[in-house]
């Protein structure tokens, strides 16, 4: 069963990474290649969804969450995993909602920055998958260049997370604002 695991591990790990490709393209990049990524990201980014649904379930009807949550590597790889889904669920939700708005000026940017997120934290995804598989690659030495090593639990200071609060805050308080005042 757990080659079913590694199989589908490949839909969310290429659709992201394609949806990331089309970001920076639809957004930075003009012509008919960028007008291509930027209607074509939707459905990509549906994909990715469907694709790690499919995979985290695999996840949890192969192994006992016993089992996973007692190494740190495991708990990193489910980490790492779930923050990856919601970064391309935000992304998903910005082009269903915003459209072709979406990739214009301040939005457009916002959609660079998370696409970037989203793919430094599918690569830790796969990265942490091979060493759970025994089959560990260079890329590991990044996370340890910016001070996490991969074999500990990653670990947030507390004022981290009430700085991404405060910043949620920060940003959302004028997002609300601005759609009261914008005509209907
Ligand atoms: C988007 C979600 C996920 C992605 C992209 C992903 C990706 C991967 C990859 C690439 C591997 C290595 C496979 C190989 O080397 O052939 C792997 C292994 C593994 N994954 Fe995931 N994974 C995800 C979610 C999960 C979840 C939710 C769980 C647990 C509930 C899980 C548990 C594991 C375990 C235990 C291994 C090691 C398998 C072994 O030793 O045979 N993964 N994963």
């Amino acid at each position: 069963m757990t080659g079913m695991h590694h199989m589908l591990a490949h839909f969310p790990v290429a659709f992201w990474a394609l949806a990331s490709l089309m970001i920076l393209v639809g957004v930075l990049a003009r012509g008919r290649l960028a007008d291509l990524c930027r209607v074509a990201l939707l459905p990509v980014l549906i994909l990715g969804i469907l694709g790690a649904l499919a995979t985290i379930l695999s996840g949890y009807g192969i192994w006992t969450l016993e089992a996973l949550l007692h190494s740190p590597l495991s708990r990193n790889h489910l980490l790492m995993a779930f923050w990856s889904l919601a970064v391309y669920l935000m992304l998903l939700v910005l082009v269903w909602v915003g459209g072709r708005d979406a990739f214009a000026g301040r939005r457009g940017l916002a959609l660079v920055v998370l696409g970037l997120l989203g793919a430094w934290l599918f690569a830790l995804t796969g990265t942490l998958g091979g060493h759970l598989t025994g089959a560990p690659t260079v890329f590991s030495a990044l996370p340890r260049l910016l001070g996490w090593e991969v074999y500990t639990t990653f670990y947030v200071p507390t004022w981290v997370l009430g700085v991404m609060v405060l910043l949620a805050i920060a940003v959302a308080v004028p997002g609300f604002r601005r759609s009261k005042r914008a005509p209907r």
